[in-house]
């Protein structure tokens, strides 16, 4: 069974959803790609981001993506960060070697959630402008990119992790 991958905007829920989903499964593990790269690299992303700047992580998130799905044995779960599946190679790893859930969450839902999380340890979110410009700049280059490589999109505005989880195990022919 291939494994499942969670994608979406950060602060869509990918972790919080990856754990909940995790609890409804007895004994399967939840990865974050996020924390194997921070693991491999011993520095924080924004430090990543701030000494070798965003193509550098983009490839060092490829070649964590790459080595996951190579090494991981078993069904296990997978969040990804909101910007892997702008890379192409990782779009294609993802659309063929996982079953993908797009967690779909309104601008509303990203501004709450963002502004209740803090941005500063989002450097695809920082500069001038507000946080609503922000997601809605990065949102429009990447909606189409979300929708087209998942295998099915899940609406998360007004659930609780718990119930986007519910739904997502109702589609993976899991059992809880
Ligand atoms: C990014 C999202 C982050 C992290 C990095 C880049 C993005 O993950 O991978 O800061 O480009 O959207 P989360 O979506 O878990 O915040």
């Amino acid at each position: 069974m291939k494994p499942v991958a969670l994608i979406g905007f950060m602060g869509s829920g990918k972790s919080s959803i990856g754990k909940a989903l995790a609890a409804l499964i007895p004994g399967v593990q939840v990865i974050d790609l996020d924390d194997r790269i921070e693991e491999k690299e011993g520095r924080p992303i924004p430090q990543i981001f701030s000494e070798q700047g965003e193509a550098a992580f983009r490839e060092m998130e490829r070649a964590a993506l790459e080595d996951l799905l190579n090494n991981e044995k078993g069904f296990y779960i997978l969040s990804l960060g909101g910007g892997t599946p702008t890379t192409p190679a990782c779009r294609e790893m993802i659309t063929s070697r996982t079953d993908c859930f797009y967690l779909r969450a309104s601008i509303d839902t990203l501004v709450e959630n963002l502004t209740i999380d803090g941005t500063q340890n989002r450097p695809m979110l920082s500069g001038t402008e507000s946080l609503r410009t922000k997601i809605e700049n990065l949102m429009a280059a990447r909606a189409s990119i979300y929708e087209s490589t998942a295998h099915h999109i899940i609406d998360i505005d007004g659930d609780t992790f718990r119930e986007s989880a519910m739904k997502i195990l109702a589609l993976t022919g899991k059992s809880a």
